[in-house]
Formats: structure tokens, C-alpha cells, sequence
């Protein structure tokens, strides 16, 4: 196995903080074990050529690849379930007796294999029911990695993953996949998600601001200064009254941001 020397750790563990957010500062291990049979494949034959090629001239596709390595994806349906209550039984009522233009503007950032837009997705559909084709009821979603979102917009998970699901929503909103244990989202769910490549250190320029960020489970690879410039970016294209929910495990700086706490994990923009 090759040995990861301090001084190309810290190359690389600078390079993936200042370029992607991720701190991996204290993952010596992890890199050294995740990364070995990437520089085996690609032929290099230790760590300070493949941190040289990295920093210099590696393609998109290379950096990916490494990324993937590197961080989790890990999501599942239904995941934090009472942000989805909160979403249902608070956010939803109100928005929808507001609203004139009859357009939801929701963004799950971090968005992985799709499993968080796509219950969105579903949540709204069933808070609106029949007066859903009269709304814009598209949710955005964006990840940094382009292998978990083509993962999302095939949208096939196995039957298991369905489990925490009420067996209705499976039957309205997926198809069993020939006779495997796989099923796939309708098309008329995968349409009203929208599935973008967005790198979240870059500045956020969407057109029009949120009424609801869901950022949940990202920031927890960012240090401290990232995730207060990202929260202020999110603030920031948040529209007024809208709201923003982290991670259950994650907290915002009170001081460094105008968002105020609601509960756990969710925090609004008054
Ligand atoms: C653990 S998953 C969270 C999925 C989902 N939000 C959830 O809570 O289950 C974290 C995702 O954040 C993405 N991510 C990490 N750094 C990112 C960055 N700088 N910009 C955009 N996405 C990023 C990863 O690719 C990964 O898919």
C-alpha cells in the first residue's frame, strides 16, 4: 500500500477545502485507504505525483472520482422524518394560502441519489392533490457529484429502501422494475424534480429565491468559516419568511447569521 507523506496530505486535504468546502484535515487514513487503488488505476506510482497531477492538471471527471472516495452519499427515503412533518403540517399550509403566483420554489442542496427531492416531490403532490396541476411544484435539486445524480434521475431503488414509505405513496408514485426487487419513481414524479450539478462554494445565482432550503447532512464536511459564508449565501436567496433545515446532527452559528432558530435544525428568515 502506499504511504500518504504528510506534506502531500496537506496538499491535498488544502486543495479539496479551499476548491470544494470538504474538510478533510483530519482523514489522513481515510484518504490514504480510499485513494490507493484510484492511483493504482490511473498509474501513478505514489502519492506526490497523483497530488502533483491533482493540483495541476487533473480533468473534472479525475477530481470526481476522487471526490466520490472521499465523502458519503449516504441518504435514504424518509430520512429525518419530522422535517417532512414540519414541511407538511407548518410550511405547506402557509405558503400555499399565500401565495398569488401558485409557484413553490423548493431546493434540496446535497440532493445524493435523489431520495430527499423525490419525497418533497411526493409531499407536495399530496398536500395539493387535485389543485396540484394548477401550481409550478418543481423542486430543484443539486449535488457536486455527477454520478449520484444520474443515480437520482434514473431514480430505481430497491424495494427495502421503500420500507419507511406509507405502501400508498409507493404504489401512486413508483413502478416495480420487470420482477425484480426494484422500483422506479413515475415519470410524473422524475418531471417535477430538477436535477442540476451545483457546486455549493460557488455563488448562488438561480433565478429566483427559495421558499424552502433543505441543506441537510452536507455542511457536516465543512469547517466553520465555509459553513457561515455558505449559510449567509443561503440567507441571502432565501425569500422572506422562507425557511432553511440542516441536518438533525448540525447547527448554525447564531452570531455569524440572521436566520432565527425555530426548532432544531430549522431556522427562518423573518
Ligand atoms: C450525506 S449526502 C446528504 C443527502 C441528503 N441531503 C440527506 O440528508 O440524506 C451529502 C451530499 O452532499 C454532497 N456535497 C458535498 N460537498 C458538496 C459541495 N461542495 N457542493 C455540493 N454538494 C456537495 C455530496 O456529494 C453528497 O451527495
Amino acid at each position: 500500500m502506499n504511504i500518504l507523506k504528510e506534506e502531500d496530505f496537506i496538499r491535498l486535504y488544502t486543495f479539496i477545502q479551499k476548491k470544494y468546502g470538504i474538510n478533510l484535515s483530519k482523514k489522513k487514513q481515510l484518504i490514504e485507504g480510499r485513494l490507493n487503488s484510484t492511483l493504482f488505476t490511473m498509474g501513478f506510482t505514489d502519492f506526490s505525483e497523483y497530488v502533483d497531477y491533482i493540483l495541476t492538471k487533473a480533468s473534472e471527471k479525475d477530481i470526481e472520482v476522487m471526490l466520490n472516495k472521499l465523502t458519503t452519499n449516504y441518504t435514504y427515503f424518509m430520512r429525518e422524518k419530522v422535517h417532512f412533518d414540519f414541511f407538511t403540517h407548518t410550511i405547506l399550509p402557509a405558503l400555499v394560502k399565500n401565495k398569488k403566483d401558485k409557484v413553490l420554489s423548493i431546493w434540496s442542496a446535497g440532493c445524493s441519489t435523489g431520495q430527499e427531492p423525490y419525497t418533497l416531490s411526493i409531499l407536495i403532490k399530496e398536500f395539493l392533490g387535485k389543485e396540484a396541476p394548477l401550481w409550478d411544484t418543481r423542486v430543484l435539486a443539486t449535488d457536486i457529484s455527477q454520478k449520484v445524480l444520474l443515480q437520482a434521475q434514473k431514480g430505481v431503488y430497491p424495494q427495502d429502501s421503500l420500507k419507511d414509505m406509507p405502501s400508498e405513496w409507493v404504489r401512486k408514485y413508483f413502478r416495480r422494475v420487470g420482477n425484480t426487487d426494484q422500483y422506479e419513481v413515475t415519470p410524473e414524479l422524475k418531471a417535477n424534480v430538477i436535477f442540476k450539478t451545483f457546486n455549493l462554494m460557488d455563488p448562488i445565482q438561480f433565478k429566483i429565491p427559495f421558499d424552502v432550503i433543505f441543506c441537510r447532512n452536507v455542511m457536516i464536511y465543512f469547517n466553520q468559516p465555509t459553513k457561515d459564508a455558505l449559510v449567509n449565501r443561503f440567507y441571502n436567496s432565501t425569500k422572506p419568511g422562507g425557511y432553511l433545515i440542516i441536518g438533525l446532527s448540525e447547527t448554525i452559528n447564531k452570531n455569524s447569521s440572521n436566520y432565527k432558530y425555530i426548532m432544531p435544525a430549522t431556522y427562518r428568515k423573518i
